[in-house]
Protein backbone atom coordinates (compact mmCIF):
# COMPACT_ATOMS: atom_id res chain seq x y z
CA UNK A 1 0.00 0.00 0.00
CA UNK A 2 1.32 3.32 -0.94
CA UNK A 3 2.10 5.95 2.13
CA UNK A 4 1.55 9.26 2.20
CA UNK A 5 3.84 11.40 4.24
CA UNK A 6 2.40 14.49 6.05
CA UNK A 7 5.08 17.32 7.71
CA UNK A 8 3.44 19.28 10.22
CA UNK A 9 4.13 22.70 11.30
CA UNK A 10 2.94 23.11 14.57
CA UNK A 11 1.63 20.27 17.67
CA UNK A 12 -0.66 22.66 19.39
CA UNK A 13 -4.26 22.49 19.65
CA UNK A 14 -5.25 21.50 16.23
CA UNK A 15 -2.40 19.43 15.65
CA UNK A 16 -2.80 17.26 18.45
CA UNK A 17 -6.56 16.45 17.57
CA UNK A 18 -5.57 15.83 14.32
CA UNK A 19 -2.82 13.23 15.55
CA UNK A 20 -5.54 11.50 17.70
CA UNK A 21 -7.77 11.00 14.80
CA UNK A 22 -4.89 9.77 12.46
CA UNK A 23 -4.45 7.33 15.31
CA UNK A 24 -7.72 6.39 16.35
CA UNK A 25 -9.61 5.98 12.54
CA UNK A 26 -6.16 4.75 11.14
CA UNK A 27 -8.04 1.30 9.81
CA UNK A 28 -10.88 3.45 8.40
CA UNK A 29 -8.87 6.14 6.87
CA UNK A 30 -6.19 3.50 5.13
CA UNK A 31 -10.39 1.52 3.92
CA UNK A 32 -11.46 4.99 2.66
CA UNK A 33 -8.18 5.93 0.85
CA UNK A 34 -6.14 2.57 -0.09
CA UNK A 35 -3.18 4.93 1.54
CA UNK A 36 -0.92 4.91 4.70
CA UNK A 37 -1.30 8.19 6.10
CA UNK A 38 2.42 8.70 7.99
CA UNK A 39 3.70 12.10 10.35
CA UNK A 40 6.91 12.21 8.89
CA UNK A 41 7.93 15.35 11.18
CA UNK A 42 6.73 18.44 13.03
CA UNK A 43 7.91 21.71 13.54
CA UNK A 44 7.38 23.18 17.03
CA UNK A 45 9.21 26.13 18.67
CA UNK A 46 10.23 24.10 21.92
CA UNK A 47 11.72 20.83 21.50
CA UNK A 48 11.08 20.62 25.40
CA UNK A 49 7.97 20.86 25.87
CA UNK A 50 5.69 17.84 26.74
CA UNK A 51 2.81 16.58 24.34
CA UNK A 52 -0.10 15.00 24.74
CA UNK A 53 0.61 12.94 21.20
CA UNK A 54 2.11 9.15 20.60
CA UNK A 55 5.13 10.60 18.36
CA UNK A 56 8.43 9.42 18.59
CA UNK A 57 10.40 12.59 19.54
CA UNK A 58 12.90 11.84 16.56
CA UNK A 59 9.32 13.63 14.34
CA UNK A 60 10.10 17.16 16.39
CA UNK A 61 12.00 19.19 14.98
CA UNK A 62 12.58 23.01 14.92
CA UNK A 63 14.26 23.78 11.57
CA UNK A 64 11.17 24.33 9.03
CA UNK A 65 13.51 23.24 6.40
CA UNK A 66 13.40 19.87 7.82
CA UNK A 67 9.91 19.77 6.59
CA UNK A 68 9.10 21.99 3.68
CA UNK A 69 12.01 20.94 1.69
CA UNK A 70 12.27 16.96 2.58
CA UNK A 71 11.44 15.37 -0.47
CA UNK A 72 9.99 12.29 2.05
CA UNK A 73 7.50 14.62 2.74
CA UNK A 74 4.43 15.11 0.20
CA UNK A 75 1.70 17.50 2.10
CA UNK A 76 2.58 19.90 4.15
CA UNK A 77 -0.12 20.94 7.27
CA UNK A 78 0.46 24.66 8.35
CA UNK A 79 -1.09 24.77 12.14
CA UNK A 80 1.08 27.56 13.77
CA UNK A 81 -1.46 30.26 12.87
CA UNK A 82 -0.74 33.98 12.33
CA UNK A 83 0.11 35.34 9.13
CA UNK A 84 4.57 35.66 9.60
CA UNK A 85 5.70 33.33 9.20
CA UNK A 86 3.34 30.83 8.35
CA UNK A 87 2.93 32.96 5.07
CA UNK A 88 7.02 32.54 4.01
CA UNK A 89 6.68 28.66 5.03
CA UNK A 90 3.34 27.83 3.09
CA UNK A 91 4.24 30.14 0.15
CA UNK A 92 8.17 28.21 -0.13
CA UNK A 93 6.61 24.55 0.49
CA UNK A 94 4.08 25.11 -2.38
CA UNK A 95 6.95 26.45 -4.63
CA UNK A 96 8.43 23.09 -3.67
CA UNK A 97 5.97 21.00 -4.42
CA UNK A 98 4.21 20.48 -1.49
CA UNK A 99 0.28 20.20 -1.24
CA UNK A 100 -0.20 22.28 1.75
CA UNK A 101 -3.32 21.98 3.99
CA UNK A 102 -4.15 24.96 6.76
CA UNK A 103 -6.66 26.30 9.36
CA UNK A 104 -5.50 29.39 9.06
CA UNK A 105 -8.21 31.89 8.35
CA UNK A 106 -6.12 35.18 8.98
CA UNK A 107 -3.92 33.55 6.61
CA UNK A 108 -5.94 32.65 3.64
CA UNK A 109 -8.12 35.53 3.81
CA UNK A 110 -5.10 37.83 3.39
CA UNK A 111 -3.30 35.72 1.29
CA UNK A 112 -5.24 33.37 -0.50
CA UNK A 113 -4.82 34.73 -3.95
CA UNK A 114 -1.63 34.78 -4.05
CA UNK A 115 -0.65 31.09 -2.45
CA UNK A 116 -3.24 29.67 -4.80
CA UNK A 117 -1.68 30.44 -7.72
CA UNK A 118 1.38 29.84 -6.54
CA UNK A 119 -0.48 25.95 -5.23
CA UNK A 120 -1.56 26.86 -9.51
CA UNK A 121 1.37 27.04 -10.81
CA UNK A 122 3.31 24.12 -9.29
CA UNK A 123 0.62 21.58 -10.08
CA UNK A 124 -0.20 21.10 -6.36
CA UNK A 125 -3.01 21.64 -3.82
CA UNK A 126 -4.00 24.27 -1.23
CA UNK A 127 -7.10 23.37 1.08
CA UNK A 128 -8.48 25.27 4.19
CA UNK A 129 -11.70 23.73 5.51
CA UNK A 130 -10.66 24.19 8.88
CA UNK A 131 -10.66 27.81 8.69
CA UNK A 132 -14.13 28.34 8.29
CA UNK A 133 -16.51 26.87 10.83
CA UNK A 134 -14.31 24.52 12.47
CA UNK A 135 -15.61 20.74 12.23
CA UNK A 136 -18.45 22.02 9.77
CA UNK A 137 -17.82 21.12 5.98
CA UNK A 138 -18.69 24.35 4.66
CA UNK A 139 -16.06 25.01 1.56
CA UNK A 140 -16.19 21.41 0.53
CA UNK A 141 -19.91 21.08 0.61
CA UNK A 142 -19.67 24.35 -1.13
CA UNK A 143 -17.39 22.86 -3.89
CA UNK A 144 -17.86 19.10 -4.00
CA UNK A 145 -21.41 18.74 -3.29
CA UNK A 146 -23.21 22.03 -4.85
CA UNK A 147 -21.22 23.01 -7.55
CA UNK A 148 -24.44 23.00 -9.44
CA UNK A 149 -25.43 26.10 -7.80
CA UNK A 150 -25.14 29.83 -8.47
CA UNK A 151 -24.80 30.84 -4.65
CA UNK A 152 -26.60 34.16 -4.43
CA UNK A 153 -26.65 34.17 -0.57
CA UNK A 154 -24.25 33.20 2.90
CA UNK A 155 -24.58 33.99 6.22
CA UNK A 156 -24.41 32.55 9.97
CA UNK A 157 -22.59 32.48 12.82
CA UNK A 158 -18.84 31.98 12.19
CA UNK A 159 -17.55 32.61 15.60
CA UNK A 160 -18.22 30.25 18.86
CA UNK A 161 -16.57 32.73 21.50
CA UNK A 162 -18.81 35.40 20.32
CA UNK A 163 -22.32 33.10 20.03
CA UNK A 164 -20.78 31.43 23.53
CA UNK A 165 -20.90 34.95 25.47
CA UNK A 166 -24.42 36.23 23.81
CA UNK A 167 -25.46 32.66 24.43
CA UNK A 168 -24.99 33.07 28.41
CA UNK A 169 -25.73 36.96 28.58
CA UNK A 170 -29.19 35.29 26.95
CA UNK A 171 -29.81 32.55 29.35
CA UNK A 172 -28.26 34.01 32.86
CA UNK A 173 -28.91 37.32 32.63
CA UNK A 174 -24.76 37.97 32.63
CA UNK A 175 -23.41 41.03 31.48
CA UNK A 176 -20.61 41.46 28.56
CA UNK A 177 -17.69 41.66 31.13
CA UNK A 178 -18.96 38.69 33.47
CA UNK A 179 -20.04 36.52 30.78
CA UNK A 180 -16.57 36.95 28.67
CA UNK A 181 -14.82 35.89 32.65
CA UNK A 182 -16.47 32.78 32.38
CA UNK A 183 -15.69 31.91 28.16
CA UNK A 184 -11.85 32.39 29.11
CA UNK A 185 -12.18 29.99 32.20
CA UNK A 186 -14.12 28.00 29.82
CA UNK A 187 -11.30 27.94 27.30
CA UNK A 188 -13.66 29.33 25.02
CA UNK A 189 -11.90 32.85 24.77
CA UNK A 190 -8.63 33.25 24.55
CA UNK A 191 -6.62 35.87 26.87
CA UNK A 192 -6.86 38.60 24.37
CA UNK A 193 -10.25 37.83 22.75
CA UNK A 194 -10.46 41.27 20.79
CA UNK A 195 -10.03 39.55 17.44
CA UNK A 196 -13.32 37.27 18.09
CA UNK A 197 -14.84 39.94 20.07
CA UNK A 198 -14.25 42.63 17.85
CA UNK A 199 -15.73 40.76 14.85
CA UNK A 200 -12.54 40.71 13.19
CA UNK A 201 -12.22 36.58 13.62
CA UNK A 202 -15.67 36.68 11.75
CA UNK A 203 -14.81 38.87 8.97
CA UNK A 204 -12.23 36.43 7.81
CA UNK A 205 -14.57 33.90 7.60
CA UNK A 206 -17.43 35.87 5.52
CA UNK A 207 -14.08 37.17 2.71
CA UNK A 208 -13.37 33.48 2.67
CA UNK A 209 -16.98 32.08 1.99
CA UNK A 210 -17.82 34.63 -0.33
CA UNK A 211 -14.84 33.63 -2.31
CA UNK A 212 -16.04 30.33 -2.52
CA UNK A 213 -19.35 31.29 -3.09
CA UNK A 214 -19.13 34.15 -5.32
CA UNK A 215 -15.77 33.71 -7.15
CA UNK A 216 -15.20 37.36 -6.38
CA UNK A 217 -11.73 37.94 -4.00
CA UNK A 218 -12.73 40.53 -0.84
CA UNK A 219 -10.32 42.82 0.75
CA UNK A 220 -10.87 42.70 4.64
CA UNK A 221 -11.06 46.67 4.04
CA UNK A 222 -14.19 45.66 1.83
CA UNK A 223 -16.07 43.90 5.18
CA UNK A 224 -18.06 46.65 7.30
CA UNK A 225 -17.49 44.92 10.85
CA UNK A 226 -18.99 45.83 14.09
CA UNK A 227 -18.29 43.53 17.60
CA UNK A 228 -20.30 42.45 20.19
CA UNK A 229 -18.67 44.53 23.32
CA UNK A 230 -21.46 46.68 23.31
CA UNK A 231 -24.61 44.65 23.88
CA UNK A 232 -26.10 45.31 27.26
CA UNK A 233 -28.19 43.52 29.17
CA UNK A 234 -30.98 45.79 28.41
CA UNK A 235 -30.73 45.15 25.05
CA UNK A 236 -30.88 41.62 25.05
CA UNK A 237 -34.06 41.53 27.45
CA UNK A 238 -35.73 43.90 24.92
CA UNK A 239 -34.97 41.16 22.18
CA UNK A 240 -36.49 38.81 24.13
CA UNK A 241 -39.65 40.49 24.75
CA UNK A 242 -39.93 41.35 21.33
CA UNK A 243 -39.46 37.73 19.74
CA UNK A 244 -35.72 38.38 19.33
CA UNK A 245 -32.17 36.44 20.59
CA UNK A 246 -29.28 38.84 19.82
CA UNK A 247 -26.57 36.67 17.90
CA UNK A 248 -23.31 37.65 15.99
CA UNK A 249 -23.95 37.33 12.27
CA UNK A 250 -21.82 37.36 8.94
CA UNK A 251 -23.52 37.84 6.34
CA UNK A 252 -22.66 38.10 2.68
CA UNK A 253 -25.55 38.57 -0.18
CA UNK A 254 -25.11 38.85 -4.09
CA UNK A 255 -27.65 41.14 -6.10
CA UNK A 256 -27.05 42.04 -9.63
CA UNK A 257 -23.55 43.32 -9.68
CA UNK A 258 -23.16 44.16 -6.53
CA UNK A 259 -22.18 42.06 -3.09
CA UNK A 260 -22.75 43.27 0.62
CA UNK A 261 -21.49 41.51 3.43
CA UNK A 262 -20.86 42.70 6.78
CA UNK A 263 -20.20 41.13 10.46
CA UNK A 264 -22.47 42.85 12.76
CA UNK A 265 -24.83 41.88 16.22
CA UNK A 266 -28.48 40.52 14.82
CA UNK A 267 -31.80 40.60 16.24
CA UNK A 268 -32.69 36.99 15.33
CA UNK A 269 -36.26 36.37 15.41
CA UNK A 270 -36.58 33.12 17.84
CA UNK A 271 -38.36 30.81 15.35
CA UNK A 272 -35.64 31.46 13.03
CA UNK A 273 -33.01 28.40 12.67
CA UNK A 274 -30.29 30.34 13.82
CA UNK A 275 -31.73 31.18 17.03
CA UNK A 276 -31.30 27.73 17.92
CA UNK A 277 -27.77 27.50 17.34
CA UNK A 278 -26.01 28.30 21.25
CA UNK A 279 -22.82 28.57 22.95
CA UNK A 280 -19.59 27.07 20.99
CA UNK A 281 -21.88 25.93 17.99
CA UNK A 282 -21.50 27.34 14.75
CA UNK A 283 -24.07 27.60 11.52
CA UNK A 284 -23.58 28.52 8.07
CA UNK A 285 -26.92 29.41 5.84
CA UNK A 286 -26.22 29.00 2.09
CA UNK A 287 -28.58 29.61 -0.89
CA UNK A 288 -28.15 27.82 -4.08
CA UNK A 289 -30.61 29.03 -6.89
CA UNK A 290 -31.30 25.07 -7.44
CA UNK A 291 -30.68 23.61 -3.88
CA UNK A 292 -32.15 26.17 -2.00
CA UNK A 293 -31.47 27.08 1.34
CA UNK A 294 -28.90 24.51 3.33
CA UNK A 295 -27.95 24.90 6.89
CA UNK A 296 -24.80 23.13 8.25
CA UNK A 297 -24.73 23.35 12.07
CA UNK A 298 -21.62 22.18 14.20
CA UNK A 299 -18.88 22.57 16.37
CA UNK A 300 -16.70 25.71 14.99
CA UNK A 301 -13.63 24.98 17.20
CA UNK A 302 -11.44 22.44 19.38
CA UNK A 303 -9.46 20.28 18.93
CA UNK A 304 -11.23 16.97 17.73
CA UNK A 305 -13.80 18.94 15.43
CA UNK A 306 -11.03 21.06 13.69
CA UNK A 307 -8.80 18.07 13.09
CA UNK A 308 -11.28 16.11 11.14
CA UNK A 309 -11.67 18.89 8.99
CA UNK A 310 -8.14 19.61 8.36
CA UNK A 311 -8.04 15.33 8.05
CA UNK A 312 -10.69 15.69 5.41
CA UNK A 313 -8.76 17.89 3.03
CA UNK A 314 -5.18 15.62 3.65
CA UNK A 315 -7.31 12.50 2.80
CA UNK A 316 -9.37 14.62 -0.20
CA UNK A 317 -5.44 14.66 -1.28
CA UNK A 318 -4.40 11.35 -0.38
CA UNK A 319 -7.17 9.44 -2.92
CA UNK A 320 -6.51 12.06 -5.73
CA UNK A 321 -2.64 11.43 -5.05
CA UNK A 322 -1.93 13.74 -7.18
CA UNK A 323 -4.36 13.45 -9.95
CA UNK A 324 -5.03 16.63 -12.15
CA UNK A 325 -4.51 19.82 -10.07
CA UNK A 326 -7.54 22.43 -11.35
CA UNK A 327 -8.36 26.04 -9.64
CA UNK A 328 -11.25 24.58 -7.35
CA UNK A 329 -13.33 27.61 -7.29
CA UNK A 330 -15.04 29.31 -10.64
CA UNK A 331 -13.56 33.11 -10.89
CA UNK A 332 -16.36 35.32 -11.38
CA UNK A 333 -16.45 36.32 -15.12
CA UNK A 334 -18.73 39.53 -13.60
CA UNK A 335 -16.43 42.18 -11.57
CA UNK A 336 -19.17 42.98 -8.61
CA UNK A 337 -19.00 46.12 -6.34
CA UNK A 338 -18.71 45.84 -3.27
CA UNK A 339 -21.53 47.76 -1.49
CA UNK A 340 -22.35 48.83 2.01
CA UNK A 341 -25.83 50.40 2.28
CA UNK A 342 -26.84 47.85 5.28
CA UNK A 343 -31.08 47.82 3.93
CA UNK A 344 -32.33 46.44 6.77
CA UNK A 345 -34.88 46.62 9.50
CA UNK A 346 -33.03 48.40 12.92
CA UNK A 347 -33.47 48.58 16.79
CA UNK A 348 -32.81 51.52 18.65
CA UNK A 349 -32.73 52.29 22.28
CA UNK A 350 -32.30 55.53 23.48
CA UNK A 351 -32.72 57.35 27.01
CA UNK A 352 -35.43 60.44 26.63
CA UNK A 353 -36.53 62.92 29.45
CA UNK A 354 -39.85 61.33 30.67
CA UNK A 355 -42.14 64.58 29.19
CA UNK A 356 -45.06 64.97 26.55
CA UNK A 357 -44.19 65.20 23.19
CA UNK A 358 -40.93 63.83 23.07
CA UNK A 359 -41.96 60.25 20.88
CA UNK A 360 -43.75 62.86 18.65
CA UNK A 361 -40.68 65.56 17.85
CA UNK A 362 -38.83 62.48 17.95
CA UNK A 363 -41.01 59.93 15.45
CA UNK A 364 -41.62 63.44 13.10
CA UNK A 365 -37.46 63.13 12.90
CA UNK A 366 -37.38 59.55 11.80
CA UNK A 367 -40.24 60.24 9.03
CA UNK A 368 -38.19 63.30 7.44
CA UNK A 369 -35.52 60.61 6.71
CA UNK A 370 -37.84 58.09 5.27
CA UNK A 371 -37.90 55.91 8.27
CA UNK A 372 -41.11 54.28 8.78
CA UNK A 373 -41.24 52.23 12.28
CA UNK A 374 -42.61 48.99 12.96
CA UNK A 375 -42.95 49.44 16.99
CA UNK A 376 -42.26 51.53 19.78
CA UNK A 377 -41.79 50.30 23.14
CA UNK A 378 -41.54 52.50 26.11
CA UNK A 379 -40.96 50.33 29.53
CA UNK A 380 -38.60 50.48 32.63
CA UNK A 381 -39.18 54.16 33.62
CA UNK A 382 -37.42 55.41 36.44
CA UNK A 383 -36.60 58.89 38.06
CA UNK A 384 -37.75 60.96 34.65
CA UNK A 385 -35.78 59.06 32.14
CA UNK A 386 -37.61 57.17 29.81
CA UNK A 387 -36.04 54.73 27.64
CA UNK A 388 -37.88 53.99 24.45
CA UNK A 389 -36.89 51.45 22.62
CA UNK A 390 -37.89 51.78 18.28
CA UNK A 391 -37.56 48.55 15.31
CA UNK A 392 -38.01 50.54 11.88
CA UNK A 393 -38.71 49.12 8.94
CA UNK A 394 -36.43 48.05 6.53
CA UNK A 395 -34.52 51.20 4.57
CA UNK A 396 -30.85 52.01 4.66
CA UNK A 397 -28.32 52.40 7.15
CA UNK A 398 -27.77 55.78 5.82
CA UNK A 399 -31.54 57.12 7.14
CA UNK A 400 -30.58 55.94 10.20
CA UNK A 401 -27.46 57.84 10.46
CA UNK A 402 -28.89 61.11 9.14
CA UNK A 403 -31.96 60.56 11.58
CA UNK A 404 -30.21 59.91 15.02
CA UNK A 405 -27.41 62.59 14.20
CA UNK A 406 -30.53 65.23 14.64
CA UNK A 407 -31.94 63.42 17.36
CA UNK A 408 -28.77 63.74 18.95
CA UNK A 409 -29.55 67.24 18.91
CA UNK A 410 -32.48 67.01 20.37
CA UNK A 411 -32.37 68.30 24.07
CA UNK A 412 -35.12 65.98 25.62
CA UNK A 413 -32.50 63.16 24.23
CA UNK A 414 -29.88 61.94 27.19
CA UNK A 415 -28.47 59.47 25.17
CA UNK A 416 -29.16 56.59 22.67
CA UNK A 417 -28.07 53.69 23.62
CA UNK A 418 -28.05 51.12 20.82
CA UNK A 419 -28.65 50.75 17.16
CA UNK A 420 -28.58 47.21 16.38
CA UNK A 421 -29.33 45.70 12.85
CA UNK A 422 -32.64 43.12 12.87
CA UNK A 423 -32.42 40.04 10.83
CA UNK A 424 -33.18 40.51 7.30
CA UNK A 425 -30.47 39.46 4.91
CA UNK A 426 -30.47 36.05 6.53
CA UNK A 427 -32.60 33.52 4.80
N1 LIG B 1 -7.98 25.97 18.18
C1 LIG B 1 -9.08 25.84 17.43
O1 LIG B 1 -10.10 25.35 17.89
C2 LIG B 1 -9.04 26.28 15.99
C3 LIG B 1 -10.21 26.19 15.22
C4 LIG B 1 -10.18 26.53 13.87
C5 LIG B 1 -9.00 26.99 13.32
N2 LIG B 1 -7.89 27.10 14.11
C6 LIG B 1 -6.65 27.58 13.47
O2 LIG B 1 -5.68 26.53 13.54
C7 LIG B 1 -4.39 27.09 13.65
C8 LIG B 1 -3.68 26.48 14.86
O3 LIG B 1 -4.40 26.82 16.03
P1 LIG B 1 -4.12 26.11 17.43
O4 LIG B 1 -5.23 26.54 18.32
O5 LIG B 1 -3.86 24.68 17.24
O6 LIG B 1 -2.77 26.85 17.87
P2 LIG B 1 -1.84 26.56 19.15
O7 LIG B 1 -2.51 25.62 20.08
O8 LIG B 1 -1.40 27.89 19.65
O9 LIG B 1 -0.58 25.80 18.53
C9 LIG B 1 0.37 26.43 17.74
C10 LIG B 1 1.53 25.47 17.52
O10 LIG B 1 2.40 26.07 16.59
C11 LIG B 1 3.73 26.08 17.11
N3 LIG B 1 4.33 27.33 16.63
C12 LIG B 1 3.84 28.58 16.74
N4 LIG B 1 4.66 29.47 16.13
C13 LIG B 1 5.69 28.76 15.64
C14 LIG B 1 6.87 29.09 14.95
N5 LIG B 1 7.15 30.35 14.60
N6 LIG B 1 7.73 28.10 14.61
C15 LIG B 1 7.46 26.82 14.95
N7 LIG B 1 6.35 26.43 15.62
C16 LIG B 1 5.48 27.40 15.96
C17 LIG B 1 3.62 26.01 18.61
O11 LIG B 1 4.80 25.38 19.07
P3 LIG B 1 5.06 25.03 20.64
O12 LIG B 1 4.06 23.96 20.96
O13 LIG B 1 6.46 24.55 20.69
O14 LIG B 1 4.80 26.31 21.38
C18 LIG B 1 2.35 25.16 18.77
O15 LIG B 1 2.68 23.78 18.77
C19 LIG B 1 -4.58 28.61 13.70
O16 LIG B 1 -4.44 29.14 12.40
C20 LIG B 1 -6.02 28.76 14.17
O17 LIG B 1 -6.63 29.96 13.75
C21 LIG B 1 -7.88 26.75 15.42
Amino acid sequence: METVRIGILGMGTVASGLAHIMALNQDIIQYRTGKILEIEKVLVKNLNKNRDVDLDRTRFTINVLEIIDNQNVDIVVELIGGIHPAFEYVRDALKNKKHVVTANKALIATHGEELENIALENGVRLMYEASVGGGIPIINTMINNLPANDFTEISGIVNGTTNYILTQMTERNLEFDQAIKEAQEMGFAEADPSSDVEGDDAAFKIAILSYIAFGQRIGLNEVPKEGIAHISREDIKYADELGYVIKLIASSQKRENEIELRVHPTFISKKHPLATVKNEFNAVLLKGNAVGEVMLYGKGAGAMPTGSAVLGDIIAIAKEKFGENKQPIHPSSTKYKIVNKGYSQYYIRMDVVDKPGVLGYISNIFGKNNISLASVVQRYKHDLVAPLVFITHEVERKNIDDALQEVRTYSNVLKIASIITVEKSII
